[in-house]
């Protein structure tokens, strides 16, 4: 089953949304397989937005994802890499769809709430980088036969 990675920033986390879109991945029908509070770190950082050094707002964007805790997750389900991009909104939570997690939570693009892989392989790689195999639980719910067939 895909896998993705998602993570609530250091102000989703202050302003005390982390209930709230949790609750959004679960009642999707997502399944929640790993879960951590955690501080970033400088080397942890750079390599989770190593596609962007050198961009004008890497400084930024790392010293904000380093100034306070996170929470790190792997959610599990059909479709879930696109799907949970889809539920997060457009980077810019100026211009994300009203009713998405950055259209409802947001106001400018340098705090942003959430982050979310984009593709199948940086889902691999952002989990590879937050969780070892042995932290994330395959485990199956008795709500499963109500959500696919
Ligand atoms: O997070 P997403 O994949 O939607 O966007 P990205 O283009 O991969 O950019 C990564 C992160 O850098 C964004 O989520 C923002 O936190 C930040 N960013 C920014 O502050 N200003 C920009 N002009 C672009 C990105
Ligand atoms: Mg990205």
């Amino acid at each position: 089953m895909e896998r993705t990675f998602i993570m609530i920033k250091p102000d989703g986390v202050q302003r005390n949304l982390t209930g709230a879109i949790i609750l959004r991945f679960e009642q999707k029908g997502y399944k929640l397989v790993g879960m951590k509070l955690l501080q970033i770190s400088r080397d942890l950082a750079e390599k989770h937005y190593a596609e962007h050094v050198g961009k004008p707002f890497f400084e930024g964007t790392v010293s904000y994802i380093t100034s306070s805790p996170v929470v790190a997750m792997v959610w599990e389900g059909k479709n879930v890499v696109s799907g949970a991009r889809e539920m997060m909104g457009a980077t810019n939570p100026n211009s994300a769809a009203a009713g998405t997690i950055r259209g409802t939570y947001g106001l400018d693009i340098s705090r942003n709430v959430i982050h979310g892989s984009d593709s199948t392989a940086s889902a691999e790689r952002e989990i590879n980088l937050y969780f070892t195999p042995a932290e994330l639980i395959e485990y199956s719910k008795n709500v499963d036969r109500w959500l696919s067939e």
